[in-house]
């Protein structure tokens, strides 16, 4: 071949987008997968994504680095991993937010329905509602009159409008009728530092951010939002054992990669997920924060996507009832 035929096939196989990702599943990856976590570091998002990006690492050969990029309730690491070159080597690490966002937030510079492959789900995580330790309430039933007796007199913290804790926060609102003053932050892990400090009262959040707080007495804990209680904190009573029967609220996870990654990239990826969630460590370490992984037939890109665009529907018309947009 001429060096001139070689130039033109390449720019033929460059306009048709064939010619990087076909070179791309040859070697993939063929250097480190950043997984983009849309909230602060020391969060349950980044907690769990750490743990995931540790496992998958080992299988695909090439260290998967976690890039923290909060902001704008999940949606700013969304847009970057959706914009990003869709050869595999960005991913994300989202959650139930991935459902609300495109209802919450009616103008995104990507497209939040169509702009992701999904890579499989990862968890579901019960949440918690919890205060600072010298709140003036003992029990779900005195915390609900406090808030009603003192509204947005009390602050709660949450990870900005997307995220699961203003998700739970709404609910919360709702169930007791009264509005607090929210307080947003990056993620919930510098959300946590403030609610140990006092600075701010109430919070509702992932039990892998919440945990090892409650068990070491650094907050103090009203209620599992989960049907049932959970083995890692036994002691605490449901929001419906505590008063508040229908305040349940579960949060999912999944990985997802930007549209257009190729098929046999999407397959690699999706096994060293399966992997992940096979590791015995990671099964143990999600159980003592409360979580665990999903069954290995829910870890498919197939089964994730269809829940993902189920969850869609299933809060689009309660978000539009509750009238409450980002914008
Ligand atoms: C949330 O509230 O959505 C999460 O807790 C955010 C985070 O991981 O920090």
């Amino acid at each position: 071949m001429s060096r001139i035929t070689r130039r033109v096939v390449a720019a033929t196989l460059a306009i048709a987008g064939l010619g990087a990702p076909a070179l791309a599943q040859g070697t993939f990856p063929s250097r480190p997968v950043t997984m983009i976590i849309p909230f602060a570091a020391g969060g349950p998002t980044d907690t769990v994504g750490r743990l995931i990006a540790q496992a998958m690492s080992a299988d695909l050969g090439q260290p998967v680095v976690v890039e923290n990029v909060g902001g704008a309730g999940g949606t700013l690491g969304a847009q970057r991993t959706a914009l990003a070159r869709p050869d595999g080597h960005t991913v994300l690490l989202h959650h139930i937010g991935m459902a609300t966002i495109p209802t919450l937030y009616r103008r995104l510079a990507y497209d939040a329905v169509n702009g992701f492959e999904t890579l499989g789900l990862v968890t579901e995580v019960p949440m918690t509602l919890i205060a600072r330790r010298n709140i003036e309430a003992n029990s779900l039933q005195e915390l609900v009159a406090l808030i009603r007796q003192r509204g947005e007199g009390l602050n709660y913290a949450n990870a900005g409008i997307g995220a699961a804790s203003h998700l739970c926060g709404l609910l919360l609102m709702k169930a007791v009728d009264t509005r607090m003053t929210t307080v947003p932050y990056r993620g919930t892990g510098p959300a946590m530092n403030d609610l140990v400090a006092g600075t701010v009262d109430v919070m509702c959040d992932q039990t892998t951010n919440t945990t090892e707080q409650i068990r070491a007495g650094t907050v103090r804990a009203f209620a599992v939002t989960t049907p049932e209680r959970i083995p890692a904190l036994p002691d605490l009573p449901t929001s419906a054992q505590g008063g508040l029967p229908g305040f349940e609220v579960s949060v999912w996870h999944g990985l997802y990669a930007p549209r257009g990654t190729p098929a046999p990239i999407v397959a690699r990826l999706n096994q060293a997920l399966v992997k992940a969630l096979e590791d015995p460590g990671i099964a143990r370490r999600f159980a003592d924060l409360g979580t665990a992984p999903v069954a290995v037939a829910r870890a498919t890109p197939e089964v994730h996507r269809a829940f993902w665009q189920a969850e869609i529907a299933k809060w689009r018309p309660l978000i539009q009832a509750a009238g409450q947009f980002a914008d």
